[in-house]
């Protein structure tokens, strides 16, 4: 019968593909995860809860969802669950790991052109009326050496993009193995060189207590003049205002920012600054990642529910 279906509630809004993955098998609910309060009655009834990056599943969620086997991430990061709070629970964790991976890679080059080559402001003059060529000057990305910052998933399908550009790669990365990056044709350095060398900084990292305000005024201070900050990664491992004051003084020479340390939000000290490209958290927005990160989900959900193994993606 339908009332003994399990429940599984979607906080924020999914592709179509996680309804077809869920199939029969389980009572699809609806909630607005940024309605605290709504959520909170909702995730009562839940045996699982699915949410994208908006919805802040802590210790109150988890102890009002009496239920809950599993909370699915549609994405990559779990900065916004409380994953120690959960396994406190019994409460299992997922997430799609690889499925927005390429999309966050494109995007994080999608920001970089669109920085050196001046795309955004170029289009709002021209539009406005102005033919104005000589205001719109870029740079080559060819001979440029580009520092990856965390040379994971995404900061290696980064690397091996812009590769094709013609630039010097080096990265940092405590994890990476030398064999690894090697096969990438990346240097690995420490964070003060990457800093000192890189004409173009890209980071790719989660947020964590360790990572969180690793590019601050300090560090952004031993950037060589004119580098170009990327951030498509999380907000918060960039502090946003030494990056606008490093912006606005020009030793960093302009950034491309997808992600903030407050999200949703229409203020940042970066938004009134020129040489910056800014885009509402667009990393994983493509099709193909929406999709695979319905359905990855939605799969590992359904094992965790009914009990069997969840095997990592
Ligand atoms: C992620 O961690 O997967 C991304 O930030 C994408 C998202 O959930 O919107």
């Amino acid at each position: 019968t339908a009332s003994s279906r399990p429940v599984v509630l979607l906080a924020e809004k999914l592709a179509p593909s996680v309804m077809d993955a869920f199939g029969d098998e389980v009572e699809i609910r609806h909630v607005d995860g940024t309605d605290r309060a709504a959520l909170l009655e909702a995730v009562a009834d839940a045996d699982a809860l699915v949410v994208r990056s908006a919805t802040q599943v802590d210790a109150e969620v988890l102890t009002a969802g009496k239920k809950l086997t599993v909370v699915g991430r549609a994405g990559v990061g779990l900065d916004n669950v409380e994953v120690p709070a959960a396994t406190e629970r019994g409460v299992l964790v997922v997430n799609a790991p690889t499925s927005n991976i390429v999309s966050a890679a494109e995007h994080a080059v999608a920001l970089l052109l669109s920085v050196v080559r001046r795309v955004p402001a170029a289009d709002q003059s021209l539009r406005g009326g102005e033919w104005k060529r000589s205001s719109y000057t870029g740079v080559e990305l060819n001979g440029k050496t580009v520092g990856v910052v965390g040379l994971g998933k995404i900061g290696q399908l980064f690397a091996q993009r812009v590769a094709a550009f013609g630039t010097t790669l080096i990265a940092y990365d405590p994890y990476a193995t030398a064999a690894r990056a090697a096969q990438l044709g990346v240097e690995l350095v420490s964070l003060d060189e990457l800093l000192q060398r890189s004409d173009i900084i890209s980071i790719h990292l989660p947020k964590t207590p360790e990572t969180a305000g690793l590019i601050d005024a300090d560090a952004l201070a031993k950037v060589k003049q004119g580098a170009i900050v990327i951030n498509a990664a999380r907000g918060g491992l960039v502090d946003e205002q030494a990056l606008a004051d490093a912006v606005k003084e020009g030793r960093v020479g302009g950034a491309g920012v997808d992600v903030f340390v407050t999200e949703p939000t229409t203020e940042s000290p970066l938004f009134g600054l020129p040489n910056v490209v800014v885009t509402p958290h667009l990393g994983a927005s493509t099709s193909e990642a929406q999709d695979r990160a319905g359905t990855d989900v939605a799969h590992s959900v359904r094992l965790a529910l009914r009990g069997d193994f969840v095997p990592d993606a």
